[in-house]
């Protein structure tokens, strides 16, 4: 049996089976809808409303009895404020039509990526090149075979020896020879073998990098003759509606018969889509794509090449592979010349992956005498430091915090999100600015489109908090202080009002909770503590600079991010954002074949830290879930934290 679904406001509607969750339907529907924890009902966000009534212009009769009603999971998990409408789209099965409205907060919407592409220095020196050769025909005294005769030719004109052939190639080789009257453009892959044999001069010669982010996917169309990007796209990761963060995936992956078949598929279809766009804007067949560059996390590079990544979640979490992979357009399932190569960087160790093999490429700590730092933030936390004498790393799970999940108003980077904050440290009045907003929200109770709080926010929020007194060391709020902002909420927990709901498009006041500061405490903790293991296995008190990767990391005010005790101290000068090393990484082993030797040698001379077998890793985080950290020093915080409030409370009384 089948019933007729309606997803108000998009008006997507369709014919879905009888016992599919509301989230099912709109996923078939096309449709996003928030879905942190990948449906394992833990995270609460996938709220929509039920609606009553008959709706003339859909010719449905809604109903509350048509979606099943909530078991105790759903009941435990929804809002106390909730009505007998509101459900989560995950646990709620249809058994009849319905129209549904999915609210403002619950809308999976585009997250803002940069797309811009940093300048690199490489020397160009591709994997794939073009070569043009004018063959002899083949007569009675010289009728050896056709690859012969082109092998024979490149040898003669370039030098090429032991050639070999692809086999689709070779399976057309005769005609394409013939048919260009033997004057053609060979595109040879790692001067060995042939992998396209065009007729007469062709010079275009392209290769797209790619870089497989848990949430966001960029591509990089470059042209391999001169190493410029010819277009960029980037896209949501398809796979988020399955779970925001690679446990999630793991799980999703693990738990359903054709999870992972399913997960390939989704970022099958992002980076068909990526290839598509980007062969668009360039004015070119997908086909001409030569060899593509793929970096990825661990989860990400095992779900990319469907190997199954169960092993990963488990202690000691090794991968199925750690070199460097070449395989097949055609094998890997991307549209691009079948024949041409996919090159999939290696992986350091554990959660340690491709992507972060390529971030060490992009920065190459390993060409200087200075100490560096490079922090990845993401769901997972990786840290490499070092210079030419030894490189360390670690991952650290900073859990979802930062990018705007596990937090009461979390939300991506997307349009509405407050992604800055300042609080006056005298009257504990918030200015805030979202994504989207020209100028920041200066005006108590003026009209504003706040929807939530992204990663970026949250740490710009939780600073200012601290710094302005609201939050002590412990990370508690001061009790003590005479503003309304800071209230108990409906749980009876101290909160501390960012937005009034007159403020926002949500309709509610937008707080940041005691048990949101935990979790922000929690995950720069991790970060820190790593950190701090490193350095002292270097025997060092600091390093000299710190890069932060990722797009998230270009986001993040260091000022701040740093008063939070995310990372050491350091002189602020010496602190950089990059932006998507990752990306950077993946366009040099695309423009330059040694730097995939030199990524496979890095991968393997980077010594592996694994923090939970650290016997000072406990001790360490605890002392880190201070702000900015229980005793450690910050010099060169003195001017933004200088005038801060002392705390109430002595800090040997101070507990989490
Ligand atoms: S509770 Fe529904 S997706 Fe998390």
């Amino acid at each position: 049996m089948s019933f007729d679904v309606v997803f108000e406001p998009s008006g997507r509607r369709g014919r879905i089976e009888s016992g599919q969750t509301i989230l099912a339907a709109a996923l078939r529907l096309g449709l996003e809808i928030q879905a942190t924890c990948g449906q394992q009902h833990t995270c609460g966000k996938c709220r929509v409303t039920v609606r009553e009534g008959f709706f003339e212009k859909y010719g449905i009769e809604s109903r509350l009895e048509h979606a099943a009603p909530p078991d105790t999971v759903e009941s435990g998990l929804i809002d106390r404020d909730a009505t007998p409408a509101d459900r989560l789209s995950c646990c709620t099965e249809i058994t009849g039509d319905v129209v549904v409205f999915v609210p403002e907060e619950s809308r999976a919407d585009q997250q803002v990526v940069r797309k811009s592409a940093r300048a690199i220095r490489v020397t160009i020196d591709p994997a794939v090149r073009k070569y043009t050769v004018d063959l002899p025909r083949p007569s009675l005294i010289d009728a050896c075979g056709d690859f012969e005769r082109l092998a024979a030719a490149l040898r003669r004109s370039y030098g090429l020896d032991d050639i070999t052939i692809d086999i689709d190639v070779l399976r057309a080789l005769s005609a394409v020879l013939r048919a260009a009257d033997w004057r053609v453009t060979v595109s040879v892959w790692m001067n060995r073998e042939v992998i396209l044999v065009e007729p007469g001069l062709v010079e275009s010669c392209y290769g797209l990098a790619v870089d497989i982010g848990t949430t966001t996917v960029v591509g990089f169309l470059c042209d391999l003759r001169s190493g410029r990007v010819v277009a960029t796209t980037s896209t949501l990761n398809p796979q988020v509606v399955y779970g925001e963060d690679v446990l999630s995936r793991l799980t999703y992956a693990r738990t359903n018969p054709d999870g992972l078949e399913r997960l390939r598929r989704c970022i099958l279809e992002g980076l068909n889509g990526i290839i598509a766009g980007v062969a668009k804007d360039a004015r070119i067949a997908p086909r001409e794509i030569l060899e593509t560059v793929i970096v990825g996390n661990t989860v990400m590079h095992h779900l990319f090449l469907g190997i199954r990544p169960d092993e990963v979640g488990l202690s000691p979490y090794p991968p199925a592979v750690q070199r460097a992979i070449d395989l097949k357009g055609r094998e890997s399932g991307l549209d691009m010349l079948a024949s041409g190569n996919v090159h999939v960087l290696p992986l350091q160790a554990g959660f340690v992956g491709a992507d972060s093999v390529a971030v060490l490429l992009a920065e190459h700590p390993y060409a200087y005498d200075y100490v560096t730092l490079i922090i990845d933030i993401g769901t997972n936390g990786e840290l490499i430091l070092g210079n030419r004498e030894r490189l360390l790393s670690c991952s650290c799970a900073t859990g979802p915090a930062f990018e705007g999940a596990s937090v009461k108003f979390g939300m991506r980077a997307a349009p509405g999100a407050i992604e800055k904050v300042n609080i006056d440290p005298i009257t504990r009045e918030v200015q805030w600015k979202a994504i989207g907003d020209r100028s920041w929200h200066r005006k108590p109770h003026a009209a504003g489109g706040a929807r939530g709080i992204c990663g970026s926010g949250i740490i710009d929020a939780v600073a200012e908090m601290y710094r302005a007194g609201v939050l002590e060391r412990s990370g508690a709020f001061h009790q003590g202080l005479a503003t309304p902002r800071l209230r108990r909420g409906a749980d009876g927990k101290l909160e501390f009002v960012l937005a009034w709901a007159s403020e926002t498009a949500v309709a509610t006041d937008i707080a940041v909770t005691a048990d949101d500061v935990r979790a922000v405490q929690l995950a720069k903790g991790a970060m820190y503590a790593g950190a701090k293991l490193m350095l002292e296995r270097l025997g060092i008190e600091r390093p000299d600079k710190i890069v932060l990767a990722g797009a998230f990391g270009s986001f993040m005010d260091k000022t701040k991010a740093m008063s939070l005790g995310m990372f050491p101290d350091c002189d602020l000068r010496n602190v950089h954002s990059v932006g998507n090393a990752a990306g950077d990484g993946a366009r040099m082993a695309l423009l330059s074949a040694p730097k995939r030797r030199e990524a496979e040698e890095m991968a393997r001379r980077v010594e592996y830290v694994e923090l939970s077998a650290e016997s000072g890793f406990q001790r360490a985080f605890a002392r880190a879930m201070h702000l900015p950290h229980m005793v450690d020093g910050f010099p060169h915080l003195r001017k933004y934290l200088g005038a801060r409030p002392p705390d109430p409370v002595p800090k040997q009384r101070a507990a989490f």
